[in-house]
């Protein structure tokens, strides 16, 4: 029997496929605004769609009903599928726990053991079929007839079987290999395999440390030593879950965003893993964020060697975990690890490979169409560590600091004041000043400030060179959008110039249609009064007192005649970040005046050193405004935690994820 809450998931999934298919057709759906990959096939993003819905309810009861499918009547289904038709002795059994994907008749092949993800809860799905199929046809001939591929089809913790049931398996499976004489044994796993893929290179590196987990559990005797085992020649892991006793830190710390994740559904997966096991005992062992180089992974050859790969999307929930991880085991220097753009949780195996799922699709594979597309590429990258990945998919390094590292780089130039940050935030604020927030439409997500109208806009001029300077970070780092850099380069210019601390968040993507552009005009024009001041923050979703803190920040840079036609700058530290605009603008005695090559009307100090716009002065004169440059002109650190929140608020403006 199902619950009835998921009944109702499923009677409501009709809902859920319209609104996919409407969603696709108009404002695209969460997938098709993230990596750019799914965006082509509206049969991804409804099937996404539906996994999501019906994954936020895993309950054993449910699962048991109306999830589960044995192996053997999957490879019984699949065996039809065009992709399994030239697969050599396909579904075969190898032994108590593992299947042929691909036998290779050649003596010394390699072998690839595939261990799939779900938490150790879930059996294998078709999805994960078609991805470690299309495999074989993604590898060049020669390489594909040297390949022999096995899945194992472990125990599931939905039917009890708590941890180490699964490692047990495992590495049965992986023993019996050797004994069959098989000396090139390549790991593989997403999500849980992946932590199983770990889990054994570790047990055959480290064996005392694996006989005294099964010493611990009786039920559980090795009939091999595991002290003879050779250790595996490559590991591959897509979205390793590292920390399967822990529940992924939501929101976490990277900004990075669950929306759509796969892998952010309902995270009490992990409890079923020890059931009434010795949990403390256990997840010493299960945890690897817990570990240490020296005393677990050191002695891990594929770590050492380069013959690896870790892949995680860049906004999905586990990312977090594996960057922890990450942080232990690049000691040893020789870890390849990237970040999927965009990706969500094993977005390799969940969605890139449904491109092969149709008849259509797998005909198009079998024909080797798909030959130089990720899924080789990754997997030749394990196979022959000499052969580097394309750039294309040369992500984001891991963490985001060294981006952030490198928009710094770009601020000390010869240019103004002495550089370039002021001219960043005015970029970043112009990317998100155009947002309205009752038609939703606009802001920082789209990055459209690349596209006409907008880019000819003439609040915009002069902002070329703050694109261009940053232009050299996207080409270092093409895998982050123009949106989130620019965005980014708000914040860390802020930051940097001494301001407060602000909160970004990743997942912005640059559209690449330019009906999404705004029109021009929307940006607040300086010659006008506090009534358009207010209608333009307004439209924006913002009140009165975040205008203030943001114009704030006009203490910054300056204005040049070049650009706007206004000259001058409007306090005596232009490059960092103070409460001096509004101590100037009260304290200060201010004189209207014309700038002479342009005509412009503005306003000058008693020696003309600094100077204000007119909706700077504006400020003063409206009762509302002006008691928050009191308050701000009084209180440095109000001002600061203001501001930081406003300009927080003004970067996410429009920016949709959950
Ligand atoms: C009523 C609203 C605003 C108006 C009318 C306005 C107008 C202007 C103008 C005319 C310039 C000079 C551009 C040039 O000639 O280079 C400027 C510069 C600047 N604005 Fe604003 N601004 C407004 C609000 C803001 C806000 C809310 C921010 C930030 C959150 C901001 C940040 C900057 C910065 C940093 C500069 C200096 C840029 C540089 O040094 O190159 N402005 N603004």
């Amino acid at each position: 029997m199902i619950s009835w809450d998921f009944a109702l998931k499923l009677l409501t999934l009709p809902y859920t496929i319209i609104k996919a298919v409407l969603e696709y057709y108009t404002f695209g759906t969460p997938y098709s605004r993230t990596n750019r990959e799914f965006k082509n096939s509206l049969y991804k993003n409804v099937l996404l769609s539906i996994e999501y819905h019906v994954s936020g309810n895993y309950k054993k009861q449910n699962l048991k009903a109306v999830v589960y499918q044995p192996i053997t009547k999957v490879i019984k289904k699949f065996k039809s599928h065009p992709l399994a038709s030239q697969l050599n002795n396909f579904g075969k059994k190898f032994d108590k726990y593992s299947y042929w994907i691909h036998e290779s008749d050649k003596k010394d092949s390699k072998v690839l053991i595939y261990m799939h993800g779900g938490g150790y809860m879930l059996n294998m799905f078709e999805s994960q079929f078609v991805f470690i199929s299309a495999l074989h046809y993604a590898l060049d001939d020669h390489a594909a007839e040297n390949t022999s591929i096995l899945v194992v089809d472990y125990s599931l913790t939905m039917f009890d079987q708590a941890y180490p049931t699964q490692l047990f398996e495992c590495l049965t499976s992986y023993s019996n290999l050797v004994k069959a004489g098989y000396k090139d044994i390549f790991l593989l796993g997403d999500s849980a395999g992946a932590h199983m893929a770990l889990s054994i290179a570790r047990a055959v590196a480290y064996p005392k440390e694996v006989e005294e987990q099964f010493n611990h559990y009786p039920k559980f005797k090795l009939d091999f030593d595991v002290c003879n085992l050779p250790q595996p020649k490559g590991l591959l892991l897509i979205s390793p879950w590292v920390e399967p006793t822990i529940k992924p830190k939501v929101p976490n710390k990277r900004g990075i965003n669950t929306w759509g994740d796969l892998g952010a559904f309902d995270t009490s997966l992990g409890d079923a893993y020890a059931a009434d096991n010795d949990r403390a005992f256990i997840n010493n062992f299960l945890n690897f964020t817990n570990t240490n180089w020296e005393d677990h992974w050191k002695n891990v050859e594929p770590l050492n060697n380069g013959n690896n790969l870790m892949i995680v999307g860049e906004r999905e929930v586990l990312r977090d975990g594996v960057d922890d991880f990450y942080d232990i085991i690049k000691k040893s220097g020789k870890v390849d690890y990237h970040t999927e753009p965009g990706g969500i949780h094993a977005g390799l195996v969940y969605v890139e490979c449904l491109d092969y799922a149709s008849k259509k699709g797998a005909k198009r594979a079998l024909k080797g169409d798909f030959k130089d597309q990720y899924l080789k590429n990754i997997i030749f990258s394990i196979f022959s560590p000499f052969i580097e990945l394309p750039k294309t998919y040369l992500i984001l390094p891991s963490p985001i600091d060294e981006i952030i590292k490198a928009i710094v780089d770009i601020f000390p130039v010869n240019y103004d004041d002495g550089s370039l940050a002021p001219a960043i935030v005015r970029l970043a604020w112009h990317c998100c000043a155009t947002y309205d927030a009752v038609h939703k439409t606009g802001g920082s997500n789209g990055s459209t400030m690349r596209l006409v109208p907008e880019i000819t806009d003439e609040g915009n001029f002069g902002l070329d060179i703050a694109r261009a300077a940053l232009e050299s970070v996207k080409q270092k780092f093409p895998q982050i959008s123009y949106a989130d850099l620019w965005t980014l380069a708000g914040k860390v210019a802020i930051e940097y110039m001494g301001g407060p601390t602000i909160i970004w968040k990743s997942g912005r993507v640059d559209c690449v249609d330019e009906n999404y552009v705004p029109p021009n005009g929307l940006l607040p024009f300086a010659y006008k009064d506090a009534n358009h001041i207010r209608v333009t923050f307004t439209r924006m979703g913002l009140n009165d007192q975040e205008t203030v803190a943001l114009l704030g920040t006009h203490c910054l840079g300056r204005c040049h005649k070049r650009f706007s036609g206004w000259e001058g700058k409007w306090t005596k530290t232009p490059t960092k970040f103070t409460n001096e605009y509004f101590k100037v603008l009260l304290n200060e005695s201010w004189s209207q005046g014309i700038v002479p090559e342009t005509g412009k009307v503005q306003y000058y100090n008693s020696d003309s050193s600094l100077m204000m716009l007119n909706t700077d002065m504006e400020l003063l004169r409206d009762q509302e405004y002006y008691r928050w440059v009191q308050v701000y002109a009084n209180d440095k650190e109000k001002f600061f935690a203001d501001f930081g929140a406003a300009f927080s608020k003004l970067l996410e403006l429009g920016v949709v994820r959950d």
